[in-house]
């Protein structure tokens, strides 16, 4: 693989050790690591994009748990899509192929050995564009799988390559919820379908065929998907290792899924004896102790008696604390129950993010996010209430995790400075590095730990017993006594955080690397400091995160020497691009020598365009007609009268939380009052720049402006305009 670029060449050749968004975008990107039954290899899937060729080529490769060595499978990857290794097997296989020669648009799967390239055989033709494979071995030696597609509201799987183009465009709606994310809704939803591969005929597929595990479930208001969308995916369902039980979660079938977050983990025996049910729906236990909102991670146990997984409390509310629970679940007589119910490390005050078992099921490991870092942690299940537990990791950020049969847990990790790292982690703490992307790929040469550091302030709010966080990181070839303006980078959610990780959308490296100090703090709104810096950004969205970030810059010009807060800008996407907003109305928008604002809101009121109504009503405190609500206390719109520091606007088509019209309104109104300004749109993107051609083009566009304001270069692009 690793076709070797044009441009990176000249770059690596001319000496500079600075990252330039061409490295960045056409760096290698590598999944996280999945290893085999007996954990001696690890499959991982890494794509790259190609400047010259304009087109971005993908691979599978192994990794060796031993050595460290990564060899390319030989699979390919434009057939092969997803791989998971066969339970009870070395290195056997259960794969999904894209094509399939009877059906267009639908797949097939096969069953093959990960060592012996193109001699799989294939067991199932499956006629819709099936994903998210899951599979179990049953004691009868019969695999059973999970796969997920959209479906017909008769549960029969969608295959859009077979359906006729309708003769008009129109697209009628009577509910709130006509579109999200950058999907328009149509009439299908997704479901989980469940199909077994017989061991006594070459594991082809059991006459029944697929089965979709929703059908049945009854609503009222909101009809039951899983996947829930749009980011829902594998991680949202998940069968037990016997093979015996399924789980999904989907949104409360009783709520207009525009006004909550609520969603419900259901159980069905796969032999399809009964509807899936939910066990924390309303008139459970759960329910009724309080715990009501959005569910996730539903993990069976290695011995398939016990599901762990997660819930936030209220039921509008996407940033509430995520708590861990466990449940035992018992399918004798052919009957499913479950019992002793119970919440685990209550008093853990960090959003549990993922969950993997330990082989012998007496404990759980887990990542959270915990000072800007996503770390893993370890929890025996006889721990007691009190118990908190330690973070087994630090450093870089944990994005995907694996528990070894002998419990060492093999960890894919990123940071500022390397876009991926293998490493396992053992029991008695020893990391034994595998693979490090900043050593093996030349994009990313020079880069390390020695750019990034902290910094610790005293923040606004009274009751907060911390000091607020920041990043800080300094260009790759920084020269003591210099000074370089700052940037500083409000990051967006509002319930979000700056973190040490690599980004391919946002990498300070990328934006240090043009000659500036990056600051990126974590005002009140952060997660990953506890629940009450998260919560205390509820109506308050121009209140203390303001006053928190005007003290991050306060402590920046006083303390940083080598930061110029003279010619600093600033810059920030989502609710960073309303916090840019709110400053270019107030006092520290004359800090700043330009701003960038990528899809943030600029008047309030316009979150109406989007249908995330429990968003508005947590954050604003109310919703529309409420008396206490804050759309006007904090609306940007009520400040125009002292905008003037030049702003880059940003605003993508495909972003339906956030529309267009808010980029444009925001854009006009500098114009109209003659302060510097451009607008760039991108037709083809959502609330995020994805494609390679547009990323570099987003980059060159926003590092030409802010270097014009902060570093006096020219502009080197002549706009559409006149
Ligand atoms: C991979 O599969 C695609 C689609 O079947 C095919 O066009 C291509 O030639 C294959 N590549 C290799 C290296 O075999
Ligand atoms: C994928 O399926 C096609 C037929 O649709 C077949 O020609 C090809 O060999 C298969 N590839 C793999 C890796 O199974
Ligand atoms: C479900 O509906 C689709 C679309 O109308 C149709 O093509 C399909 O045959 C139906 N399936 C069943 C089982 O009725
Ligand atoms: C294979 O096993 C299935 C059940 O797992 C059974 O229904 C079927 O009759 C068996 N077929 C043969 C050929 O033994
Ligand atoms: C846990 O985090 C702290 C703070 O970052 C760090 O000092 C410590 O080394 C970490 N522990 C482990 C085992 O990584
Ligand atoms: C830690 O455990 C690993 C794996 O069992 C072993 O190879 C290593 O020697 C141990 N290190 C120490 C310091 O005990
Ligand atoms: C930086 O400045 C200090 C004090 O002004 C001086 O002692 C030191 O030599 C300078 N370092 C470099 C690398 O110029
Ligand atoms: C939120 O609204 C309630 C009334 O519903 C009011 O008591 C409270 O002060 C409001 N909070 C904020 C931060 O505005
Ligand atoms: C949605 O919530 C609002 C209050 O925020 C309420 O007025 C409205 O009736 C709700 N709609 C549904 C369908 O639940
Ligand atoms: C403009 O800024 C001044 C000085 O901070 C302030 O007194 C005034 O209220 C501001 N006006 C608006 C509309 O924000």
């Amino acid at each position: 693989m690793a076709r070797y670029l044009g441009i990176a060449a000249a770059l690596a050749a001319t000496g500079a050790l600075a990252i330039t968004p061409e490295q960045m975008i056409s760096a290698p990107r590598r999944s996280v690591a999945s290893p085999n039954p007996s954990g001696k290899l690890a499959l991982i899937s890494t794509s790259q994009y190609s400047f010259e060729e304009e087109s971005t080529s993908s691979v599978w490769q192994l990794l060796d748990l031993a050595t460290g060595e990564l060899t390319d499978s030989k699979w390919n990857a434009t057939e092969v899509s997803e791989v998971v290794f066969l339970p009870g097997t070395e290195t056997g296989i259960l794969y999904i192929n894209a094509t399939n020669e009877q059906t267009p648009g639908g797949v097939s799967l096969w069953v093959g050995d990960v060592l012996k390239p193109a001699e799989g055989t294939l067991v199932a033709s499956l006629d819709a564009p099936f994903s998210g494979l899951k599979v179990a071995k049953t004691s009868s030696g019969n695999l059973h799988f999970l796969v997920n597609s959209l479906a017909y509201q008769n549960g029969t799987a969608f295959n859009p390559e077979l359906v006729p183009t309708p003769p008009h465009t129109g697209r009628l709606y009577e509910n709130v919820y006509t579109r999200h994310w950058d999907k328009w809704l149509t009439k299908e939803r997704y479901a989980v379908f469940g199909g077994s591969l017989l061991a006594n005929s070459s594991y082809s597929l059991a006459h029944s065929g697929l089965r979709n595990l929703l059908q049945g479930i009854k609503f009222t208001a909101t009809r039951p998907e899983s996947p829930v969308q749009p980011f829902g995916g594998s991680g949202d369902y998940d069968i037990s290792p016997d093979g015996s039980v399924f789980s999904f979660l989907s949104k409360a079938p009783h709520l207009n899924k525009a006004n909550y977050t609520a969603s419900y983990i259901y159980l069905g025996a796969f032999d399809g004896s009964e509807v899936a049910t939910a066990f924390n729906g309303p008139e459970s236990e759960v329910f009724k102790a309080g715990h009501q909102g959005a569910s996730g991670q539903p993990t069976f146990s290695p011995d398939s008696s016990k599901l762990a997984y997660v819930q936030q409390d209220g039921d509008y509310y996407e940033s509430d604390r995520w708590k861990l629970y466990t449940l035992d679940i018992s399918s004798s007589s052919s009957k499913l129950s479950t019992s002793n119910w119970k919440g685990v490390v209550p008093k853990f005050d960090r959003s549990v993010a993922s969950i993997h078992w330990a082989p012998n099921g007496e404990s759980l490991f887990i990542t959270a996010e915990d000072y800007a870092i996503e770390r893993a942690f370890h929890i025996p299940l006889s721990a007691d209430e009190s118990f908190i537990p330690k973070n087994l990791t630090s450093v870089s950020s944990v994005s995907g995790l694996s528990v070894l049969p002998d419990s060492s847990l093999l960890v894919s990790a990123n940071s500022i400075w390397s876009s991926r790292d293998y490493y396992i982690l053992s029991g008695n703490g020893t990391q034994n590095v595998l693979f490090s992307s900043t050593k093996a790929d030349e994009e990313l040469a020079g880069l390390g730990p020695h750019t990034f550091s902290e910094i610790f302030y005293d923040g606004s709010l009274p009751d907060f017993d911390q000091q607020l966080h920041a990043l800080v990181v300094k260009p790759s070839n920084f020269v003591q006594n210099k000074t370089y303006p700052l940037a500083y980078i409000i990051h967006g959610g509002p319930q979000g955080s700056n973190g040490n990780l690599w980004s391919t959308r946002w990498n300070f490296q990328v934006w240090a690397d043009q000659g500036y100090i990056v600051v990126a703090p974590n005002p009140t709104g952060s997660t990953g400091f506890g629940q009450y810096l998260t919560d205390a950004i509820q109506g308050n969205w121009g209140g203390n995160p303001y006053d928190d970030v005007v003290l991050g810059w306060e402590y920046v010009k006083k303390n940083l020497a080598f930061a110029d807060t003279k010619n600093g800008i600033c810059a920030g996407a989502s609710y960073g691009g309303y916090m840019t907003n709110w400053i270019q109305g107030h006092d520290l928008g004359n800090e700043f020598k330009a701003l960038v604002t990528h899809d943030g809101l600029v008047n309030t009121l316009a979150s109406w365009s989007s249908e995330e109504l429990w968003f508005m009503r947590h954050d604003y405190n109310g919703t529309i007609g409420d008396e206490y609500t804050t759309y006007d206390k904090y609306n940007p719109m009520n400040h125009i009268a002292n905008w003037s520091t030049p702003q880059f606007v940003v605003h993508n088509t495909l972003d339906y939380r956030l529309a267009e019209s808010d980029g444009l309104e925001l854009f006009n109104i500098l114009q109209a009052k003659g302060i510097p300004s451009r607008f760039l749109n991108f037709p083809n993107e959502n609330h995020h720049v994805l494609k390679p051609a547009n990323s570099l083009f987003w980059h060159q566009e926003i590092f030409n402006w802010i270097n014009h304001y902060a570093h006096g270069e020219k502009f080197d692009e002549v706009p559409i305009g006149e």
